[in-house]
């Protein structure tokens, strides 16, 4: 398949472009796009057929439900019912980085829901993501734009490596802003439950339910047999090819540790990669060092980091390092991908 390509800008959006890549979703194709938290791979989402294509073109497993993208807040078609937390979190953080869960009306495929009773919706703040979705007048299911198990793509050229001559249409827009998918709370429980952490942060969600609590698949390696209420928890996940250590502890430590155990695998022939900060880069004997941003700004850490792991892929490293970051705010949403992208080898320093 030729994939078209077209760039365009969030401030100045040529709406020809976008009515054109409507019309590829309304007639049943793929589109990625750029949206706050990552790109996504776009088809309509009340079209069975369509639908089957992005499983296909990502090579993604069918019992992984997708999230549907709207435009607006009229989502009524789309659940059986509204409770109220989950108005109270549409008002106070859409459109934005999260993705509440709500029981499914019948419009919504069992495709599309990869046959649960209930459907994720989200509504970007993206401008190209909201205008796109309004061009093909109805609601986008978008899975982050990657090839299952890698991680997802902040930016045009990580979705073209990933996904030219899989799809239709691409639609490059600046890096996402937030850089980590939407976080994810399933309001059909009392009192509400993170299945992902992501923008919209716990101590955010605490201030529409102070009893707000975390699914325990987000901070503990998954089991043989564990059902996670999020489908795609449970799968290896922003793995780069090189195994990643995490390396948890003072920083002062964290250092040593890292320049300690990088001396036994230079011994051994092997390419060592390291992920560090501004303020610890410098420190590093040895190795092929990359930076996801100052410690100072978790915000920059979360926006760098899918694009610092997928960049090793290309760097033939047989093993990547990497420090740790407190889990507060957003930081648990950082190492939540961390520790999966590790697949849970931590360290303790
Ligand atoms: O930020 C995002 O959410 C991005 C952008 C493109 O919007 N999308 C995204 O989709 O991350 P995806 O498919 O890569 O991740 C969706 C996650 C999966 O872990 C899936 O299992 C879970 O959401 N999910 C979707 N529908 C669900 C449901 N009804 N119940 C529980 N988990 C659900
Ligand atoms: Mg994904």
């Amino acid at each position: 398949m030729k994939t078209k390509v077209v760039n365009i800008q969030e401030d100045n959006i040529d709406m020809n472009i976008l009515n054109e890549a409507g019309d590829v979703i309304k007639d049943g194709g793929l589109v990625a796009f750029p949206t706050e938290t990552v790109y996504g791979l776009g088809a309509n989402a009340l079209d069975e057929e369509a639908v089957k294509k992005i499983f296909i073109a990502k090579g993604r497993p069918q019992d992984n439900p997708l999230i549907i993208h709207v435009a607006d807040f009229n989502i009524d078609p789309y659940v059986k019912n509204i409770p109220e937390v989950a108005k109270k979190i549409m008002n106070k953080f859409w459109p934005g980085p999260i993705t509440l869960i709500m029981e499914k009306s019948d419009l919504i495929p069992m495709t599309t829901s990869a046959n649960l009773d209930t459907v994720g919706i989200r509504m970007p703040s993206n401008k190209i993501a909201a205008e796109l979705i309004r061009a093909s007048k109805t609601a986008i299911a978008a899975p982050s734009a990657n090839i299952s198990g890698r991680p997802s793509p902040t930016d045009v050229e990580s979705c073209i490596e990933d996904l030219d001559g899989k799809v239709d249409y691409i639609i490059g827009g600046t890096k996402s802003e937030v850089g980590l998918e939407s976080t994810i709370v399933d309001c059909t429980t009392n009192p509400i439950c993170i299945l992902r952490p992501g923008g919209i942060t716990l101590e955010m969600l605490k201030t529409v339910d102070k009893d707000v609590y975390m699914d325990s698949s987000i901070s503990s390696k998954p089991t043989k047999d564990f059902k996670p209420k999020a489908p795609g928890m449970k799968y290896r996940h922003y793995a780069p090819k090189a195994p990643v250590k995490i390396f948890k502890g003072e920083i002062e430590k964290t250092i040593a540790k890292i320049n300690e155990m990088m001396l036994n695998y230079i011994e051994n022939k092997m390419t060592v990669g390291i992920i560090a900060t501004d303020e610890t880069k410098e420190f590093y004997n040895n190795g092929i060092i990359k930076s996801l941003g100052s410690r100072d700004s978790l915000n920059d850490i979360a926006k760098n980091l899918f694009h610092v792991l997928r960049s090793f892929d290309s760097e033939d490293v047989d093993i990547i390092l990497c420090e740790a970051f407190d889990e507060q705010g957003v930081g648990l949403a950082i190492m939540n991908r961390l520790n999966k992208s590790a697949g849970f080898n931590i360290i303790e320093v």
